[in-house]
C-alpha cells in the first residue's frame, strides 16, 4: 500500500465522516426544532387547560357566591319570600302554588279539546239565578252569549235542573242548585274572586230581562272603550217601568254616567258627585270588571238577600273615580220585566222614593228586615 493510497482513503473517510457529521448536525437541528414545537404546543395545551380550569373554577366560585347570596336573601327575608303566597300556603315552594281557578270543564281524555277556540282568548262569565218558570226568558239571554266568549253559570233556586236539557247550551253550562236562595247568596258562595279570576267581565244578571237589543260583545267593546269598571245596559223606557232615572236609556247616547233632576230633596246636575246622581248602577243587570268584582264580592254580606243599598256603595269598587268608571250603556240596552221571583232583585230598594244620601259612608248592613 503506498502513501497516496493511504492518503486517498483518509480523505474519503474524512469526507464520509464530515458528511455524516454535517448531515447529523442538520438532522439534529431539525429534530430539535420539532421537539421544541412539540414542547411549545404541549405547554400551550397545558396553559389552555389551566385557563379552562381556572375559568371553571371561577364559574364554580361565582355559582357558590350566588347560592350563598340566595340563601342569605331567603334567610334574612322569609316574610318577603312568602309575601305573595296565600295564607296557609307558606310551606309550599313558590312554583307549585296555584292561586286561582276557573269554571272551565276539563276533557277527561283529550287535553287538546280543553280550551275552546283560542287559548289566549279573554273569557267572560254570565251568572244568573234562575227558576224553570222563566226558562224562555233565560234561554233568550243565554243564546246571546256565545260559548266561545262566555262561560255560563246558572244558580237554580227552585231545585229544577233536569228540565233545562232541551236547550243546546245546557250541557256546557255550570249548574248550581240550592233551594230558595237569591242571586247574592249564590254569588257570595260560588263566585269567589279567586275562582272567577280568569274572567275579564262578570255579568251577574236577573232572569227577567229582555235582550232583543243587546249584544254582549258590542257591549263589552263599549265598556272597554269607555273604561267602565261597573256598568249595566240601559233600560228601555217605552215598555218597562224604570225605577231609577239613572238607568233609563237615552236614545241618542252611547253611554251616560249621571242623571239630572231639578226637583225634590235631591238635585242632580253636572256638579253632583254622589249617588243617586252619579256613580252607581242598579243590581238587576250589573257587569263587573275583574278587579271591580274582586272588590264588590267583599261587600256582599253573607246574609244579604236582595242587595238593597249595595248599588249605591259600588263606587267603592270603581277602581278610581266612580263618576268616571261607573256608567250605563245606552247603545246596548235591555228590557226589564220586573217579575217577582226569587231570581230577581227586588226593585224596592232602600232608596226607592227616598233619595236622601246615606247618612254614613260606612258600609251598612243591607238586609231589610221586613222582607
Ligand atoms: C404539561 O402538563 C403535564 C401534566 O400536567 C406535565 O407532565 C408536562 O410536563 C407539562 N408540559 C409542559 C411543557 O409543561
Ligand atoms: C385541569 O383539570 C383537569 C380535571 O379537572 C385535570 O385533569 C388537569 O390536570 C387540570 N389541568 C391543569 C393544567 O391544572
Ligand atoms: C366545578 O363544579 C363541578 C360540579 O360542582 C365539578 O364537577 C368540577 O370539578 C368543578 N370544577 C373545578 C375546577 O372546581
Ligand atoms: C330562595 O328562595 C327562592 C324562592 O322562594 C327559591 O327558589 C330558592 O331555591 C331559594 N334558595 C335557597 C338557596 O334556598
Ligand atoms: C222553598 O220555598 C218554598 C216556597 O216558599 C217552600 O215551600 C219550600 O219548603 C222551601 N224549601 C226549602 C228547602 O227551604
Ligand atoms: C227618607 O229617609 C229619611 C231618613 O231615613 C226620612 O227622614 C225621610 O222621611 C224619608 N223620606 C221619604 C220620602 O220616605
Amino acid at each position: 500500500m503506498n502513501r497516496s493510497c493511504l492518503c486517498s482513503i483518509l480523505v474519503t473517510t474524512a469526507l464520509i465522516c464530515s458528511a455524516y457529521f454535517i448531515g447529523n448536525a442538520y438532522i439534529d437541528e431539525e429534530l430539535k426544532e420539532k421537539l421544541l414545537r412539540w414542547e411549545i404546543t404541549d405547554k400551550m395545551h397545558n396553559v389552555t387547560n389551566k385557563i379552562q380550569n381556572t375559568t371553571d373554577e371561577m364559574h364554580n366560585v361565582t355559582d357558590k357566591i350566588q347560592k350563598v347570596a340566595d340563601k342569605m336573601q331567603n334567610a334574612t327575608s322569609p316574610t318577603c319570600e312568602n309575601l305573595n303566597k296565600p295564607l296557609g300556603s307558606e310551606a309550599l315552594p313558590q312554583g307549585i302554588i296555584v292561586k286561582t281557578s276557573n269554571l272551565e270543564t276539563q276533557h277527561l281524555w283529550d287535553y287538546r279539546q280543553d280550551k275552546k277556540g283560542n287559548p289566549n282568548r279573554a273569557m267572560s262569565l254570565l251568572a244568573m239565578a234562575v227558576g224553570i218558570k222563566q226558562k224562555e226568558l233565560v234561554n233568550k239571554v243565554i243564546q246571546k252569549f256565545p260559548s266561545r266568549d262566555f262561560v255560563v253559570m246558572l244558580f237554580h233556586y227552585d231545585g229544577v235542573v233536569e228540565d233545562w236539557k232541551q236547550y243546546p247550551w245546557n250541557e256546557h253550562a255550570i249548574h248550581v242548585s240550592v233551594m230558595n236562595q237569591t242571586k247574592w247568596w249564590f254569588a257570595k258562595r260560588f263566585l269567589h274572586p279567586d275562582i272567577v279570576a280568569e274572567y275579564e267581565y262578570i255579568f251577574l244578571w236577573d232572569e227577567d230581562l229582555g235582550v232583543a237589543h243587546f249584544n254582549p260583545q258590542r257591549y263589552l267593546s263599549i265598556v272597554k272603550e269607555e273604561g267602565l269598571e261597573i256598568s249595566q245596559p240601559a233600560l228601555d223606557t217605552t215598555k218597562t217601568k224604570v225605577h231609577y232615572p239613572i238607568t233609563a236609556r237615552h236614545n241618542n247616547l252611547k253611554v251616560h254616567r249621571r242623571m239630572y233632576k231639578d226637583k225634590g230633596s235631591v238635585r242632580c246636575d253636572d256638579h253632583s258627585t254622589d249617588p243617586p246622581c252619579v256613580g252607581w248602577v242598579e243590581m238587576m243587570a250589573p257587569v263587573f270588571s275583574r278587579s271591580a268584582w274582586r272588590c264588590s264580592w267583599y261587600m256582599i254580606q253573607n246574609d244579604l238577600i236582595h242587595a238593597w243599598g249595595l248599588d249605591k256603595q259600588l263606587g267603592y269598587c270603581a277602581q278610581g273615580d266612580r263618576k268616571i268608571n261607573v256608567g250605563v250603556v245606552d247603545a246596548e240596552y235591555i228590557f226589564h220585566y220586573g217579575l217577582t221571583t226569587l231570581g230577581v232583585v227586588k226593585t224596592a230598594s232602600s232608596s226607592s222614593g227616598n233619595e236622601t244620601k246615606p247618612k254614613s259612608r260606612t258600609l251598612v248592613k243591607w238586609i231589610i228586615e221586613q222582607e
